[in-house]
C-alpha cells in the first residue's frame, strides 16, 4: 500500500499532497470507482472504468486520460503493492481553482489512485447472514452519479453502526420504496424470483448488482428489475445485498423484523457460490456458506 499514484505519477503516499483548493474538497466536485483486486486479479476491471467515465460525463469532467491508460495505471498500482487483496480507490475531481461555484475556466483536473484494505467480511458473516436498518431516502435525485458527495451515504453508515447493523438502506418516507444501500445495492427473493430496485437515475449500477443479474441468468433464477417497498422485503422469503465490499451479503434482520427463518435463504447461497467461483475462491465454498 505504499504508492499511490498522483496525477501521473507513482509517489509514495506520504508524499502525495493535494491543494486546499481542490474542487474536489471545496465542493464534492468529483467522482471516484472501487475496483476489488482478488489475490492481485482485477475484478470487472473494464466495467468499473466504463462507469468512471459515465459519471464522468454526467458532470462534464474534463478527460485526463483514455481508458486504456487508467487501466494500465491500476495493474502498475497493483504491480507496486505487497498485498494482492485490496481495492483500489480512484478519485477524480475538476482539480484546483478559487472558490467559485461554477465550473473554473481553467483547471486540470485531479486524478489519485490508491489502494485500500478490503471491505469484505470474514466467511463466518456470510454463513450467518447480517442485520441492516432503514434510512430515510435524504439524497439528491442523481445517485446513479458515483459522486465524493457522500454525506448521506456517511450518515446512513454510521447510524447503522450506532445500531449494530452492517449496513443501511434508503428507503423512501413517503411511497417506503427501497432504493438502495449506503454502500450496497438492495436485492430480494420471493418465489424463488430475484427482485431488485429498477436500474434508473435513482440508484447506483453496482458492478456486482449486474455480475448478480449475469449469475440469475446463468443459473435458470428469474431477474426482475422493478421497485419494491420495505413492506414487501420484509415478507420476503430472502433479502441481500450486493457490492464492492458486501460481496453477495444475506441480510436475515431488517430493523427489528426477522426475514424468513432468520437464516441465509437457498437462492442467496447459490448466487454467493457463483459469486465465489466467479472471483477465484472455489475452494472456499464450505467457509462461506458452511457446506460442502
Ligand atoms: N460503493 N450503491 C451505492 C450507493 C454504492 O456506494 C455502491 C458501492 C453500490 C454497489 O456498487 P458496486 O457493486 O459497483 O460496488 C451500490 C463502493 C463500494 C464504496 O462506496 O465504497
Amino acid at each position: 500500500m505504499k504508492y499511490v499514484f498522483l496525477n501521473g505519477k507513482f509517489v509514495p503516499k506520504e508524499e502525495a499532497k493535494i491543494s486546499i483548493e481542490d474542487r474536489g474538497f471545496l465542493f464534492g466536485d468529483g467522482i471516484y470507482e472501487v475496483i476489488r483486486a482478488y489475490n492481485g486479479r482485477l475484478f470487472r476491471l473494464d466495467d468499473h472504468i466504463e462507469r468512471l467515465f459515465k459519471s464522468a460525463e454526467a458532470i462534464r469532467l474534463p478527460e485526463v486520460y483514455k481508458a486504456e491508460e487508467i487501466k494500465e495505471y491500476v495493474n502498475k498500482l497493483l504491480e507496486l503493492s505487497d498485498e494482492k487483496d485490496v481495492e483500489i480507490y480512484i478519485e477524480w475531481t475538476r482539480g484546483v481553482a478559487p472558490r467559485e461555484h461554477a465550473f473554473p475556466s481553467k483547471s486540470e483536473p485531479t486524478f489519485v489512485m490508491m489502494l485500500l484494505k478490503p471491505h469484505s467480511q470474514p466467511p463466518e458473516t456470510y454463513r450467518k447472514g447480517v442485520k441492516i436498518v432503514s434510512y430515510p431516502e435524504i439524497r439528491w435525485k442523481y445517485p446513479y452519479i458515483k459522486t465524493v458527495n457522500l454525506l448521506p451515504n456517511v450518515l446512513a453508515k454510521q447510524f447503522a453502526k450506532e445500531n449494530g447493523a452492517f449496513e443501511a438502506i434508503f428507503v423512501h418516507e413517503d411511497t417506503k420504496i427501497v432504493t438502495e444501500g449506503s454502500s450496497s445495492n438492495v436485492l430480494m427473493v420471493k418465489d424463488g424470483k430475484v427482485y431488485c430496485h429498477e436500474t434508473n437515475e435513482s440508484i447506483l449500477f453496482g458492478i456486482t448488482l449486474k455480475v448478480v443479474m449475469e449469475i440469475c441468468d446463468k443459473l435458470g433464477i428469474d431477474f426482475v428489475g422493478e421497485k419494491f417497498t420495505y413492506d414487501e422485503m420484509i415478507k420476503a422469503d430472502e433479502v441481500f445485498l450486493s457490492g464492492t465490499g458486501a460481496e453477495v451479503m444475506p441480510v436475515v434482520m431488517v430493523d427489528d423484523k426477522v426475514i424468513a427463518d432468520g437464516k441465509p435463504g437457498e437462492v442467496t447461497k447459490k448466487i454467493l457460490a457463483e459469486f465465489l467461483r466467479m472471483t477465484w475462491r472455489e475452494d472456499r465454498l464450505k467457509e462461506y456458506l458452511g457446506e460442502s
